[in-house]
């Protein structure tokens, strides 16, 4: 079963994957953990997309395509994938349908998350993660334990996104409406798309998630 997972900035793609992905067993492809890495490493396209990144720019369509054809391709063998961030642009939609095409793939859900602009914005400047063990927390909807200190691996390393402020959320919202919301009718048409709202509790959000993949 593979899936896409589509919303805004903070509208719950990745808390959402991570519980697919203990549930149905599928494995989380999400462009923008994949750029974070590729940052982190300081490879020539991690010092391309940092300053995009950043500024809540999206890295050019080019790149992302080469990035994730080997990803979707290691998991052609594996019981699914769920694309997280991915595509975010009319050619990326595109030149993901060439790339199932060739790999003999297919994707069996489309789902939006729904989320309203001013509860992205508190979503995504609250939230932080242990840089050790990568768990997500959120200042006000999901603090850690203790004070500082991961929940669950007790780590002090609490780390937080350098666009997770509100001028690079700003531009991110902007690109969102922009340049991925006009995929949606492209889908639509599909009549692979489901939306789903991402308002209530996250759990509340899976319930509705499992209702669509049942
Ligand atoms: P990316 O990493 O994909 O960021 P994003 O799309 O902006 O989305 P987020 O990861 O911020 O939010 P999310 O939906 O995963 O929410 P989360 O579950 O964490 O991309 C970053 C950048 O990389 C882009 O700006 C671009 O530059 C580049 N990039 C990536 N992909 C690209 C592509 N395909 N093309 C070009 N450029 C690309 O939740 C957010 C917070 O809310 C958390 O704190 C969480 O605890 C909390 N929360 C979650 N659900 C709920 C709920 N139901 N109720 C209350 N709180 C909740
Ligand atoms: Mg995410």
């Amino acid at each position: 079963m593979n899936l896409i997972l589509l919303g805004p900035p903070g509208a719950g793609k990745g808390t959402q994957s991570a519980r697919i992905v203990t549930v149905y067993n599928l494995v989380q492809i999400s462009t923008g953990d994949i750029l974070r890495a590729e940052v982190k490493s300081s490879t020539e396209l991690g010092k391309i997309a940092k300053s995009l990144m950043d500024d809540g720019k999206l890295v050019p369509d080019n790149l992302i395509i080469d990035m994730i054809s080997g990803h979707i391709e290691k998991e052609a063998g594996s019981s699914g994938f769920i694309l997280d961030g991915f595509p975010r642009t009319e050619e990326q939609a595109k030149a993901l349908d060439v790339m199932l095409l060739e790999k003999n793939l297919k994707i069996d859900y489309v789902i939006k998350l729904e989320v309203d602009e001013k509860a992205l914005i508190e979503r995504v400047v609250g939230r932080f993660s242990c840089g050790d063990c990568g768990q997500g927390y959120h200042d006000k909807f999901a603090p850690t334990k203790l004070t500082n200190i991961c929940d669950v691996c007790g780590s002090k390393n609490l780390v937080r996104r350098a666009d997770d402020n509100v001028e690079s959320m700003t531009a991110r919202l902007v690109a969102y409406r922009e340049q991925t919301e006009p995929i949606l009718p492209y889908y639509e048409k599909k009549g692979a798309l489901t939306i789903v709202n991402g308002m209530k509790t996250p759990e509340e959000v899976f319930e509705q998630i499992e209702v669509v993949m049942s």
